[in-house]
Protein backbone atom coordinates (compact mmCIF):
# COMPACT_ATOMS: atom_id res chain seq x y z
CA UNK A 1 0.00 0.00 0.00
CA UNK A 2 0.96 3.79 -1.39
CA UNK A 3 0.54 5.81 1.94
CA UNK A 4 0.55 8.98 -0.11
CA UNK A 5 -2.19 7.32 -2.20
CA UNK A 6 -4.77 7.09 0.62
CA UNK A 7 -4.47 10.35 1.26
CA UNK A 8 -5.39 11.58 -2.15
CA UNK A 9 -9.34 12.41 -3.43
CA UNK A 10 -8.13 11.58 -7.07
CA UNK A 11 -11.09 10.64 -9.00
CA UNK A 12 -13.38 12.09 -6.05
CA UNK A 13 -16.37 14.26 -5.24
CA UNK A 14 -15.45 16.68 -2.01
CA UNK A 15 -18.96 18.83 -1.06
CA UNK A 16 -18.08 21.32 1.35
CA UNK A 17 -20.61 23.52 3.14
CA UNK A 18 -19.56 27.06 4.34
CA UNK A 19 -16.63 26.94 1.47
CA UNK A 20 -16.51 30.83 0.92
CA UNK A 21 -16.00 31.30 4.95
CA UNK A 22 -12.60 31.28 6.77
CA UNK A 23 -11.78 27.61 7.65
CA UNK A 24 -14.08 26.45 4.38
CA UNK A 25 -11.85 28.41 1.95
CA UNK A 26 -9.04 26.76 3.85
CA UNK A 27 -10.52 23.63 3.46
CA UNK A 28 -11.23 23.72 -0.05
CA UNK A 29 -7.54 24.68 -0.55
CA UNK A 30 -6.09 21.46 0.98
CA UNK A 31 -8.55 19.05 -0.84
CA UNK A 32 -7.62 20.63 -3.87
CA UNK A 33 -4.13 20.53 -3.41
CA UNK A 34 -5.04 16.21 -2.68
CA UNK A 35 -6.59 16.46 -6.26
CA UNK A 36 -10.33 16.56 -5.18
CA UNK A 37 -12.91 17.58 -7.85
CA UNK A 38 -14.93 20.08 -5.54
CA UNK A 39 -17.71 21.22 -4.93
CA UNK A 40 -18.73 24.19 -2.65
CA UNK A 41 -21.76 25.55 -1.54
CA UNK A 42 -22.60 28.60 0.52
CA UNK A 43 -25.29 31.65 0.03
CA UNK A 44 -26.13 33.65 -2.55
CA UNK A 45 -23.89 36.62 -3.29
CA UNK A 46 -20.91 35.23 -0.82
CA UNK A 47 -17.54 36.25 -2.31
CA UNK A 48 -15.68 33.37 -3.90
CA UNK A 49 -12.85 35.17 -4.84
CA UNK A 50 -10.47 34.76 -2.15
CA UNK A 51 -11.49 31.13 -2.48
CA UNK A 52 -10.14 31.20 -5.92
CA UNK A 53 -7.02 32.62 -4.85
CA UNK A 54 -6.78 30.09 -2.31
CA UNK A 55 -6.52 27.18 -4.53
CA UNK A 56 -4.60 28.98 -7.58
CA UNK A 57 -2.28 26.20 -8.66
CA UNK A 58 -3.67 23.33 -6.59
CA UNK A 59 -5.33 20.91 -9.04
CA UNK A 60 -6.85 22.20 -12.17
CA UNK A 61 -9.61 19.84 -11.55
CA UNK A 62 -13.36 21.02 -11.72
CA UNK A 63 -14.69 23.50 -9.04
CA UNK A 64 -18.55 24.03 -8.89
CA UNK A 65 -20.04 26.99 -7.06
CA UNK A 66 -23.17 26.38 -5.74
CA UNK A 67 -25.65 28.89 -3.90
CA UNK A 68 -27.87 27.13 -1.18
CA UNK A 69 -29.34 29.08 1.81
CA UNK A 70 -29.41 25.84 3.94
CA UNK A 71 -31.94 27.89 6.50
CA UNK A 72 -34.40 26.86 4.15
CA UNK A 73 -35.23 23.34 3.42
CA UNK A 74 -36.69 23.48 0.33
CA UNK A 75 -33.57 25.22 -0.97
CA UNK A 76 -31.45 22.43 0.57
CA UNK A 77 -33.64 19.84 -1.24
CA UNK A 78 -32.81 21.37 -4.14
CA UNK A 79 -29.26 21.08 -3.69
CA UNK A 80 -29.61 17.34 -2.87
CA UNK A 81 -31.51 17.15 -5.61
CA UNK A 82 -29.44 18.95 -7.98
CA UNK A 83 -26.44 16.59 -6.38
CA UNK A 84 -28.07 13.71 -6.98
CA UNK A 85 -29.21 14.38 -10.49
CA UNK A 86 -25.52 15.10 -11.60
CA UNK A 87 -25.34 11.02 -11.11
CA UNK A 88 -21.60 11.08 -9.77
CA UNK A 89 -21.24 10.23 -6.28
CA UNK A 90 -20.10 12.02 -3.64
CA UNK A 91 -17.01 11.12 -2.04
CA UNK A 92 -16.60 13.32 1.41
CA UNK A 93 -19.13 15.65 2.46
CA UNK A 94 -17.89 18.22 4.92
CA UNK A 95 -20.68 20.16 7.19
CA UNK A 96 -18.75 22.88 7.75
CA UNK A 97 -21.72 26.50 7.39
CA UNK A 98 -22.89 27.91 10.81
CA UNK A 99 -23.99 30.52 12.12
CA UNK A 100 -21.13 31.42 14.16
CA UNK A 101 -20.46 34.11 17.16
CA UNK A 102 -19.79 36.37 14.73
CA UNK A 103 -22.99 36.55 12.52
CA UNK A 104 -24.39 39.52 12.98
CA UNK A 105 -28.04 38.24 13.97
CA UNK A 106 -30.57 39.73 16.45
CA UNK A 107 -30.74 38.29 19.70
CA UNK A 108 -27.47 35.98 19.65
CA UNK A 109 -24.11 36.93 20.76
CA UNK A 110 -25.56 38.91 23.38
CA UNK A 111 -26.10 38.53 27.32
CA UNK A 112 -28.49 35.61 27.98
CA UNK A 113 -31.73 37.45 28.74
CA UNK A 114 -31.54 39.43 25.43
CA UNK A 115 -30.69 35.78 23.82
CA UNK A 116 -34.00 35.18 21.25
CA UNK A 117 -36.04 32.34 20.76
CA UNK A 118 -36.60 32.95 17.29
CA UNK A 119 -32.71 33.04 16.89
CA UNK A 120 -32.13 30.19 18.25
CA UNK A 121 -34.78 28.19 16.51
CA UNK A 122 -32.90 29.57 12.96
CA UNK A 123 -29.23 28.40 14.59
CA UNK A 124 -30.65 24.63 15.12
CA UNK A 125 -31.78 25.19 11.47
CA UNK A 126 -28.42 26.47 10.19
CA UNK A 127 -26.00 24.93 12.84
CA UNK A 128 -28.20 21.47 12.97
CA UNK A 129 -30.97 20.57 11.02
CA UNK A 130 -29.26 21.35 7.81
CA UNK A 131 -26.29 18.94 8.65
CA UNK A 132 -29.43 16.22 9.10
CA UNK A 133 -30.73 17.28 6.00
CA UNK A 134 -27.77 16.83 3.97
CA UNK A 135 -26.66 13.78 5.22
CA UNK A 136 -30.28 11.81 5.13
CA UNK A 137 -30.45 13.44 1.38
CA UNK A 138 -26.94 12.44 0.07
CA UNK A 139 -26.47 9.13 1.71
CA UNK A 140 -27.15 6.81 -1.11
CA UNK A 141 -24.73 9.18 -3.23
CA UNK A 142 -22.29 8.46 -0.18
CA UNK A 143 -23.05 5.09 -0.09
CA UNK A 144 -22.01 4.60 -3.71
CA UNK A 145 -18.24 6.08 -3.45
CA UNK A 146 -16.23 3.22 -4.73
CA UNK A 147 -13.89 3.79 -1.75
CA UNK A 148 -16.29 4.60 0.88
CA UNK A 149 -17.64 7.49 1.52
CA UNK A 150 -16.75 9.43 4.46
CA UNK A 151 -18.49 12.65 6.42
CA UNK A 152 -17.01 15.28 8.43
CA UNK A 153 -19.02 17.54 10.57
CA UNK A 154 -17.59 20.89 12.20
CA UNK A 155 -18.41 21.05 16.01
CA UNK A 156 -16.78 23.56 18.10
CA UNK A 157 -14.94 23.46 21.57
CA UNK A 158 -18.87 24.88 22.54
CA UNK A 159 -20.50 21.77 21.54
CA UNK A 160 -18.44 19.78 24.22
CA UNK A 161 -17.23 22.52 27.13
CA UNK A 162 -19.62 25.65 28.33
CA UNK A 163 -18.20 28.86 27.89
CA UNK A 164 -15.60 30.55 30.60
CA UNK A 165 -16.91 33.74 31.00
CA UNK A 166 -14.28 34.94 32.77
CA UNK A 167 -12.55 34.85 28.98
CA UNK A 168 -14.87 37.12 27.98
CA UNK A 169 -14.70 40.03 30.73
CA UNK A 170 -14.78 43.79 29.65
CA UNK A 171 -15.37 42.80 25.66
CA UNK A 172 -18.27 42.84 24.22
CA UNK A 173 -17.68 39.37 23.06
CA UNK A 174 -20.68 37.06 23.53
CA UNK A 175 -20.96 33.52 23.67
CA UNK A 176 -24.82 32.59 22.05
CA UNK A 177 -26.67 29.38 23.89
CA UNK A 178 -27.63 28.16 20.77
CA UNK A 179 -24.19 27.69 19.24
CA UNK A 180 -23.26 25.74 21.87
CA UNK A 181 -26.48 23.67 21.93
CA UNK A 182 -26.39 23.18 18.16
CA UNK A 183 -22.42 22.23 18.34
CA UNK A 184 -23.15 19.56 20.77
CA UNK A 185 -26.24 18.59 18.89
CA UNK A 186 -23.55 18.08 16.07
CA UNK A 187 -21.26 15.75 17.80
CA UNK A 188 -23.88 13.45 19.13
CA UNK A 189 -25.75 13.65 15.51
CA UNK A 190 -22.47 12.16 14.48
CA UNK A 191 -22.13 9.55 16.48
CA UNK A 192 -25.87 8.63 15.34
CA UNK A 193 -24.91 8.62 11.58
CA UNK A 194 -21.71 6.21 12.33
CA UNK A 195 -23.31 3.40 13.20
CA UNK A 196 -26.10 4.02 11.12
CA UNK A 197 -24.95 4.26 8.22
CA UNK A 198 -21.58 2.02 8.66
CA UNK A 199 -19.92 0.16 6.94
CA UNK A 200 -20.98 2.21 3.53
CA UNK A 201 -20.23 5.51 5.08
CA UNK A 202 -17.91 6.53 7.86
CA UNK A 203 -18.94 9.75 9.97
CA UNK A 204 -16.49 11.94 12.32
CA UNK A 205 -16.77 15.20 13.61
CA UNK A 206 -13.65 17.90 14.22
CA UNK A 207 -14.51 20.47 16.96
CA UNK A 208 -12.32 23.69 16.24
CA UNK A 209 -10.81 25.76 19.21
CA UNK A 210 -11.15 29.71 18.81
CA UNK A 211 -9.78 30.76 15.53
CA UNK A 212 -7.80 33.52 15.95
CA UNK A 213 -9.76 37.17 13.98
CA UNK A 214 -8.70 40.29 15.55
CA UNK A 215 -10.69 39.58 18.95
CA UNK A 216 -9.70 42.00 21.51
CA UNK A 217 -6.75 42.31 23.24
CA UNK A 218 -7.35 41.52 26.60
CA UNK A 219 -9.66 38.34 25.66
CA UNK A 220 -6.64 37.06 23.31
CA UNK A 221 -4.25 36.88 26.29
CA UNK A 222 -6.62 34.97 28.47
CA UNK A 223 -7.52 32.33 25.43
CA UNK A 224 -3.75 31.79 25.14
CA UNK A 225 -2.52 31.71 29.02
CA UNK A 226 -5.49 28.68 29.12
CA UNK A 227 -4.19 27.42 26.15
CA UNK A 228 -1.31 24.64 26.67
CA UNK A 229 0.25 25.21 23.17
CA UNK A 230 -0.53 28.83 24.04
CA UNK A 231 -2.05 30.64 21.13
CA UNK A 232 -5.29 30.80 19.23
CA UNK A 233 -5.99 28.70 16.20
CA UNK A 234 -5.58 29.53 12.76
CA UNK A 235 -7.86 28.51 9.66
CA UNK A 236 -4.90 26.09 8.50
CA UNK A 237 -4.78 24.16 12.11
CA UNK A 238 -8.22 22.60 11.36
CA UNK A 239 -7.35 21.61 7.81
CA UNK A 240 -5.13 18.46 8.61
CA UNK A 241 -7.43 16.93 10.83
CA UNK A 242 -10.40 17.19 8.36
CA UNK A 243 -8.18 15.72 5.37
CA UNK A 244 -7.01 12.84 7.55
CA UNK A 245 -10.60 11.90 8.90
CA UNK A 246 -11.91 12.62 5.30
CA UNK A 247 -9.32 9.92 3.56
CA UNK A 248 -8.61 5.99 3.79
CA UNK A 249 -5.71 7.34 6.67
CA UNK A 250 -8.67 7.42 8.62
CA UNK A 251 -10.75 4.11 7.03
CA UNK A 252 -11.02 2.47 10.39
CA UNK A 253 -12.48 5.40 12.03
CA UNK A 254 -16.08 6.54 12.90
CA UNK A 255 -18.15 8.05 15.49
CA UNK A 256 -15.35 9.95 16.76
CA UNK A 257 -15.09 13.61 17.99
CA UNK A 258 -11.85 15.01 17.58
CA UNK A 259 -10.94 18.56 19.26
CA UNK A 260 -8.35 20.77 17.63
CA UNK A 261 -8.18 23.51 19.70
CA UNK A 262 -4.17 23.63 20.98
CA UNK A 263 -4.91 21.78 24.25
CA UNK A 264 -7.90 23.84 25.64
CA UNK A 265 -9.91 21.35 26.38
CA UNK A 266 -7.53 18.96 27.99
CA UNK A 267 -7.48 20.70 31.49
N1 LIG B 1 -13.90 30.57 13.89
C1 LIG B 1 -13.87 29.90 15.05
O1 LIG B 1 -13.28 30.37 16.04
C2 LIG B 1 -14.54 28.57 15.15
C3 LIG B 1 -14.39 27.86 16.35
C4 LIG B 1 -15.03 26.63 16.49
C5 LIG B 1 -15.79 26.12 15.45
N2 LIG B 1 -15.92 26.84 14.29
C6 LIG B 1 -16.75 26.25 13.25
O2 LIG B 1 -16.06 26.23 12.02
C7 LIG B 1 -16.99 26.34 10.94
C8 LIG B 1 -16.56 27.45 9.98
O3 LIG B 1 -16.54 28.65 10.70
P1 LIG B 1 -15.73 29.94 10.22
O4 LIG B 1 -14.99 30.43 11.39
O5 LIG B 1 -15.01 29.65 8.97
O6 LIG B 1 -16.95 30.94 10.00
P2 LIG B 1 -17.27 31.86 8.75
O7 LIG B 1 -18.40 32.73 9.20
O8 LIG B 1 -16.04 32.47 8.23
O9 LIG B 1 -17.81 30.79 7.69
C9 LIG B 1 -19.07 30.20 7.81
C10 LIG B 1 -19.66 30.09 6.43
O10 LIG B 1 -20.96 29.49 6.55
C11 LIG B 1 -21.82 30.16 5.66
N3 LIG B 1 -23.20 30.09 6.07
C12 LIG B 1 -23.75 30.57 7.21
N4 LIG B 1 -25.09 30.44 7.16
C13 LIG B 1 -25.39 29.86 5.98
C14 LIG B 1 -26.60 29.50 5.34
N5 LIG B 1 -27.79 29.74 5.90
N6 LIG B 1 -26.53 28.93 4.12
C15 LIG B 1 -25.33 28.70 3.52
N7 LIG B 1 -24.16 29.05 4.06
C16 LIG B 1 -24.18 29.62 5.28
C17 LIG B 1 -21.35 31.62 5.71
O11 LIG B 1 -21.80 32.35 4.56
C18 LIG B 1 -19.85 31.47 5.77
O12 LIG B 1 -19.24 31.50 4.51
C19 LIG B 1 -18.35 26.59 11.58
O13 LIG B 1 -19.07 25.38 11.66
C20 LIG B 1 -17.99 27.08 12.96
O14 LIG B 1 -19.01 26.83 13.91
C21 LIG B 1 -15.30 28.04 14.11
Amino acid sequence: MKWIEEMSFTGGRVLITGAAGGIGRKLAAGFAELDAELVLVDRAGSDWAPVREEMRGANGRPVCFMECDLEDQPSRQCLIDQLVAAGQPIQVLVNNAAFVGTSGLTGWAVPFDQQSVDTFRRALEVNLIAVFHLCQGLAPSLARSPSGGAIVNIGSIYGALGPDWSLYDGTSMSNPAAYGASKGGVIQLTRWLATTMAPAVRVNAVSPGGISRGQPESFVRRYEQRTPLGRMGTEEDIVGAVLYLASRWARYTTGQHLLVDGGWSAW
